[in-house]
Order: structure tokens, then sequence, then C-alpha cells
């Protein structure tokens, strides 16, 4: 590690908010005890650089971006259930950043907040280390001024497979985003009341930082697709013409079955799997979001991301499916709720609008204990759609407005429909320390949409 001063702390001492620096031996400690002594992955060395890139977005146009590696997005990490990541990330923005691990559970001195770690300055570098635990498909991002970090391009996706998994023919990672440019084809600078409200979308639609780029797939093939959705505000309502897929997973890894979908919402920070064709030479397919609105000020009409061009045909040995794994439900969908968190919106002086969980931009919320089962009602106040997304532990979604969900899946972001109650059961793990819970629209997490609470033992 460098730039990182290392200090002795003992065992058993609880993780000191705004002082983590002065722990680095206790930040090992803590990842290498999320994981049993006999695991015995593969430690996966990573050196992110996150600084200035001129980014190209595949028609021409390119603008001054900030990028890790010079690459939007990041490059893809890829690891398996049990290997340890050890990513030394050095800071050569003008700016202080920091790296959130996006669906990880990792110890909450690797979470990337500024509320567990001093940020990484200009110069410096800080090493996150913790252990994979889950399969899925994952994500990581700054957790800085977000609203204009991520804007610029730092972000990337984290894949990590376990054993067992379904084969497919081919697989495709698909990061999604929009940009807002400016007249002279440059990052528009942020600004403006409907920016505030709805969130920043733009007009100009990427996959992999690419403006609607051609995706091939050779005919009678099956493909796993992993598709995450980096946009600040976003909603993709993802659809390839109206052909059927399969839905194979969630924000945190596989379903219990597949299930047959020809449209697919993806809020922000969300991601999907899906098994995608067989489809027949010749045939080509948009990739697209089907008009959504979520009660913003701009209304958006079905746009395209890109497209899938389908190829010669080649052997398939794939099919997917009936089932994908077991997963144990953690409640009821009547259990009762033992905590509720309003998301609502306050008319205030000042701001013109301030984005408020329990009344409170920045809510401090109670502590929660680890093993102890909880039941959370999300209340959503508001006439618009947020994503709800929780830190460092994955929760099951038990019913909306009191209906059940139908199905058990393992998700860090829900979307909560205007005016809802979502029901989601979760149990903290061995992992104390102080985490939070947002909106992932950046605009509105920035604005206050926002609760932190402590895990205790
Ligand atoms: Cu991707 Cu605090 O979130
Ligand atoms: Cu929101």
């Amino acid at each position: 590690m460098q730039g990182h001063e290392h200090h002795h702390a003992h065992a058993g001492q609880p993780v000191l908010q705004h002082a983590p620096s002065a722990h680095a031996e206790i930040d090992h400690q803590l990842a290498l005890a999320a994981a049993e002594p006999d695991q015995g992955g593969r430690v996966i060395e990573v050196e992110l650089e996150a600084r200035e890139v001129e980014w190209s977005i595949g028609d021409g146009r390119h603008f001054s971006a900030w990028a890790y590696n010079g690459q939007v997005p990041g490059p893809t990490l890829e690891g398996r259930v049990g290997d340890v990541l050890q990513v030394t990330l050095t800071n050569r923005l003008p700016e202080p950043t920091t790296i959130h691990w996006h669906g990880l559970r990792l110890p909450a001195a690797m979470d990337g907040t500024d509320m567990v770690q001093r940020t990484v300055a200009p110069g410096e570098s800080f090493t996150y280390w913790f252990r994979l635990i889950d399969a899925g498909t994952f994500w990581y991002h700054s957790h800085t001024n977000e609203t204009v970090q991520l804007e610029r391009g730092l972000y990337g996706a984290l894949v990590v497979r376990g054993d067992d998994e379904p084969r497919f023919d081919g697989e495709q990672l698909l990061v999604l985003d929009d940009l807002k440019l400016d007249r002279q084809g440059r990052l528009a600078r942020f600004g403006g009341f409907v920016q505030w409200h709805d969130g920043r979308e733009g007009d100009v639609r990427l996959i992999n930082g690419r403006v609607e780029p051609e995706l091939t797939i050779a005919a009678g093939q099956i493909e796993r697709w992993r598709i995450v959705n980096a946009s600040s505000a976003r909603y993709v309502r993802f659809a390839l013409g109206g052909a059927p897929f399969h839905v194979l997973g969630s924000d945190v890894g596989l379903l219990e079955q597949p299930r047959e979908a020809r449209e697919m919402l993806i809020a922000p920070g969300e991601r999907v799997e899906l098994a995608v064709g067989p489809f027949s030479e010749g045939q080509e397919l948009p990739i697209e979001s089907l008009a959504y609105w979520r009660t913003t000020i701009k209304r958006r009409k079905t746009e395209r991301f890109g497209s899938l061009e389908v190829g010669a045909e080649r052997p398939s040995r794939a099919t997917v499916p009936a089932k994908l794994r077991a997963i144990a439900p953690l409640a009821r969908p009547n259990a009762t709720p033992n905590r509720t968190v309003t998301f609502a919106v306050k008319y205030g002086l000042n701001r013109g609008m301030d984005f408020v969980v329990n009344g409170d931009r920045h809510h401090h919320d109670a502590p929660v204990r680890v093993g102890e089962l909880q039941v959370w009602d999300i209340v959503n106040d508001t006439l618009m759609d947020h994503p709800f997304h929780l830190h460092g532990f994955s929760f099951q979604v038990l019913s909306v407005n009191g209906e059940p969900r139908g199905w058990t899946s393992w998700e860090d972001v829900v979307n909560l429909p205007p005016k809802s109650r979502t029901r989601i059961a979760w149990i903290a793990d061995d992992r104390p320390g102080s985490w939070m819970y947002h909106c992932h629209i950046l605009e509105h997490h920035a604005a206050g949409m926002m609760g932190h609470f402590d895990v205790v033992r």
C-alpha cells in the first residue's frame, strides 16, 4: 500500500468512522474473517488508476472524461467465489475519489464511502481487499461527487462466477449508460431544476461506452447476457424488439428458475442476467428501452441502445435449465415489519426541493443487530419511481403493496413505484460497521435521499 499509513489496532475494536486510514490492519483482518479459513481462493491483484482520458464513443465524437485505466467502462474484473480481490486505486484526478463495490458483501471498511474511509486525495493510493462471497454480476463505481464522477465515466463491471453455473454458448456483458452532451459535444455541466428533479438523463445512449453499437450473435446459439444499468437516472425497460428471452438472474446471482419475458425493467444500479437466443441468420433486433414514464418532467419514448445482428449458424450445446438454484425464503410475504423507511420530497425555501428519508436529508437510522431478521417496509411517498439500494447486504423482496412477489431472488436494488410500499427481508451477517441505503438516482442521493445506520454485534 502506498500513501497510506499503517497503524496497529487491536482485534475486536469497533470500526471507527472517519478514521479508517489508521485501521489498515483491521481492514485486512475483517476482510479475511469474512471467509472460511480453508476456502483457499486465489488473490487477484488489480491496479486501477483514475485519471483524465479522451473518451471516444464510437461515432467520431470524443471528449474529456474520467476513467479507470483510461477506458470507459473501466476494466471488467472477474473472479470466482472464494477468490480475494485486492484492488489498489491510485487517484490521478484533480479531486478526491473512492470506489464502492456495488452489491458485494464485504467488510464495512471496504465499502468505499466517505463514511468508512478517508477519501483518496489526488496523488494518493488506497488498497481495497475483500473476498468474493457471492456469484453474480456486480459493478464498481466512484462514491465521491457521484453525480459528476459517474457521468464522466468512473464505473466498471465485476463478474463473479460460481461452481455449477449453467453453461451457454457464449456470454456478453452490457454496461448501459447515457450521456448528456452540450452543443460543443462535451459532457454537459450539471444544472437546472429538471436535472435535480428527474436526475440527469442524456440523449446519447451507450453500451460499454460506445454509442448504439452493433452486437452479434451466431444463429442457433443461446448466450448469457449480463446487463448493468450504470446510468445516473435512466430507467431502462429493456427489450429486443419484442423477441422473448429468459430472465436468469437478478442483482445478486441466479433466480430459482428462469422466467420468460419480452421486456425487463432495469432501474439505475440494477443488474439482470438473461438467456438470449436462439435466432435465425440475418435477423436484426433492436436493443432498446421501451417508453417508461417515471413521473418525471421529461418523458422518455422508446429509444435504441444498440442492435443485435444474427450471424451465420453455429452449433449449440446450450439449453435453458428448468431449475437454476434453490433460495430459502427469509420470511413469509406477510411477515410483520420491524422498520419503515419512507422516501419523500420536501419543498424547501433555498433548494426548492429536498429528497428525504423519514423526513430528513441523510437520515440517521437505528442500528441493526447481527443475525436478527430485518423486515423493512420501504414506503415511497412521492409520485416518482425511486430505486432503493442497500449497501453491503442482499435482501429478498417479500411483497409490493401487499401483493406477494411470486418469486424469490437476492437483490441490492429494488424499484419503488410511486405511492407504494415494498416489504423486504434481510439478515446482517457478522460485518459490523457503518452502512447506508439510498436512492440510486444519483441526483436524488446527492439531494439527501439516503440513510445510514450501524450494524452492531
Ligand atoms: Cu451503487 Cu451507494 O451505490
Ligand atoms: Cu430517487
